[in-house]
């Protein structure tokens, strides 16, 4: 019996310290990566802006890894909205046009019908493919913010020049299994 109550006081006050550490380990605010009370859903997230650097004069990033989509280094405002009929994009980057206005050109890849791609087939389209016509799925402009996390994440290229230029177009199908 005394033996018994012994255990009961030691594994309490065990677990009840345990508990106190705890507490005193992990606070709300501190858990998540968001550092706020859990159950507060009103926040003010740090103010940030796009880059107002018009296009033309603004600096090109480098490639997030190799054939990544460039993120877009210029003030895209006034460019919407982008509908089926109007593409202000389109005006700087059609590969026709863009050399003239320092633009990179759209490249082949953006003038092929993926759908085929299973097959082993890469059937070329006249105008871009309508898949792609809402650039901004993918391409997106840059703000001055902090990561909340650091990016360890470090990317090799195999050739320098794939720091700042796409060749998918050209390497579609190297490692791909296709069904015949
Ligand atoms: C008035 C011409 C113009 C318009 C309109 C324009 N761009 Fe650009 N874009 C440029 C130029 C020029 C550059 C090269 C950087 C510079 O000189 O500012 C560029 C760079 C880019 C890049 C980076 C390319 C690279 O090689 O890193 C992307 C992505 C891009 N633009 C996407 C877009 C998208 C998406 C739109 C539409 C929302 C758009 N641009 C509208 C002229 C334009
Ligand atoms: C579905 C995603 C997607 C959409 C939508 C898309 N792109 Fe891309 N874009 C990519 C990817 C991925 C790359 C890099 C690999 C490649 O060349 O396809 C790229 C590359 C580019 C490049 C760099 C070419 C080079 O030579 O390095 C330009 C410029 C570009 N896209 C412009 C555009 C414009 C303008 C639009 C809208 C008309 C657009 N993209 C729509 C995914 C997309």
């Amino acid at each position: 019996m005394r033996l018994k109550s012994l255990f009961l006081v030691f594994f309490g006050s065990s677990a009840l310290l345990s508990c106190i550490a705890a507490k005193e380990l992990i606070a709300p605010e501190e858990m998540g990566i968001r550092r706020a009370p859990l159950e507060e859903e009103i926040l003010n997230p740090p103010k940030f802006e796009y880059s107002k650097t018009p296009p033309g004069q603004s600096k090109r990033f480098k490639r997030a890894y190799e054939n990544a989509p460039p993120q877009i280094p210029h003030s895209i405002e006034g460019m919407f909205p982008i509908t089926l009929k109007n593409n202000p994009c389109l005006g700087c980057h059609m590969p026709d046009v863009a050399k003239q206005v320092g633009a990179t050109p759209i490249p082949p890849s953006h003038f092929i019908d993926f759908y085929h791609l299973p097959k082993g087939q890469a059937p070329k389209l006249t105008d871009i493919d309508k898949a792609r016509w809402n650039c901004l799925l993918c391409h997106r402009p840059q703000a001055n913010v902090q990561p909340v996390v650091k990016n360890l994440f470090k990317p090799e290229y195999r050739t320098p020049e794939a720091q700042e230029k796409s060749r998918l177009h050209e390497v579609l199908f190297e490692g791909v299994g296709t069904k015949k």
